[in-house]
């Protein structure tokens, strides 16, 4: 059999990120995160593509240093080619263009929120792969969807947010206790120590399998107003059980969903992905789910589930075996559908 090495990279929004992979296991996954969008409290575009352009010659660099392969060896680049920030975007495809050009070999765009669900099939020891069909549920900083899964490229989206992503919830819910950004890891951090029964917020009115996470920011915001009135400390004093009960309230919808979609569908092969499935307690309430509804649950490698470039190589691959390619005048698409 033959040895075929994919480049992947990703850029599309503030993680400059190469992987290089051989026959679907991964020998190197690098990425360059961008620390200047702290200070504003939230990715700034401009700055991000700057930052990508600063950082996509090293990375791609060290991603093949770090897999001890030469460029020439390789049989595919593959890039995201959307959905993103449009500046972001553009650094990452004009490199892939211009790279397998000069190659001469193929290029093959990738569909990030796609990547983000074929994440489950890159070859690694102790962890199985979906069969088909499976329901995966992204949830990252832009996306929050379930998706029925019916083969690596037949992907139904069957619930959406009809407005903020759940990572946007969890990093404006800690802009509004003055945390950090991005503020996910934080709260599911005290999460952990707090008591989610503390406070109650109540869940959105959604039909079907969409979500809405825009009315609980403005929900917690007023909640937060009312109690500083009466007590200043009030946040120092309740700061994790606070989180703990914004992250209950946030399981909450997310598995009331996911339930109502196995059930829908008949699907019990569950899957998640993107940054937000490296939460804690939705990892337990997903485990949870396997003695509860009878599910087989697929969490994907931590690394893997923030945006990274070993997902997009393995899309890389997957295409590559189909013969699936891009030609030279493909271009990125900010708003590229599932
Ligand atoms: O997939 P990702 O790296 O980038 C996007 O494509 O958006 O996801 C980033 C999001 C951020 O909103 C961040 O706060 C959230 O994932 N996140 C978390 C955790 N780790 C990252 N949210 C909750 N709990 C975490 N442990
Ligand atoms: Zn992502």
């Amino acid at each position: 059999s033959q040895n075929i090495y994919i480049l992947g990279i990703e850029s599309s929004c503030d993680d400059t990120a190469a992987s290089v992979m051989l026959n679907g296991k991964i020998l190197s996954n690098v990425v360059a995160g961008q620390k200047i969008h702290a200070e504003y409290g939230g990715v700034v575009p401009e700055l991000a593509s700057r930052a990508h352009q600063q950082n996509i010659v090293p990375v791609v660099h060290q991603a093949l240093k770090m897999a001890n392969v030469n460029k020439e060896q390789l049989k595919a680049i593959a890039f995201t080619r959307g959905p993103g920030l449009m500046g972001s975007l553009l650094v990452g495809t004009s490199f892939a263009k211009s790279l397998a050009y000069g190659l001469n070999i193929p290029l093959i765009d990738v569909n990030h929120m796609q990547a983000h669900i074929l994440a489950h099939f890159i070859e690694e020891d102790g962890f199985n792969k979906p069969p088909f069909p499976f329901l995966a549920m992204t949830i990252s900083g832009g996306h929050t969807q379930i998706v029925k899964v019916k083969s690596y490229f037949e992907m139904e989206v069957i619930g959406e947010t009809i407005d903020d992503a759940v990572g946007e919830a969890y990093d404006k819910s800690g802009k509004v206790l003055g945390l950090g950004y991005p503020a996910g890891p934080e709260i599911d951090k005290r999460a952990q120590l707090g008591n989610p029964k503390a406070f109650k917020f109540t869940k959105p009115k959604v039909d079907g399998l969409n979500f809405s996470f825009s009315g609980l920011k403005t929900a917690i915001l007023y909640f937060i107003q009312n109690e500083v009135k009466t007590n200043p400390n009030f946040i120092e004093e309740r700061l994790n059980d606070i989180c703990a009960s914004i992250q209950y309230t946030i399981i909450g919808i997310l598995m009331d969903k996911l339930k109502k979609a196995s059930k829908e569908t008949g699907i019990k092969h569950i899957a998640i992905g993107g940054g937000v499935s490296a939460n804690s307690g939705i990892r337990k309430a997903l485990k949870d789910g396997e003695s509860k509804f009878g599910w087989t649950t697929y969490i994907p490698k931590f690394e893997y589930t923030t945006d990274n470039a070993a997902m997009i190589a393995i899309v890389g691959y997957l295409k590559y075996l189909e013969g699936d390619y891009a030609n030279q005048s493909i271009a990125a698409s900010a708003r590229l559908k599932l």
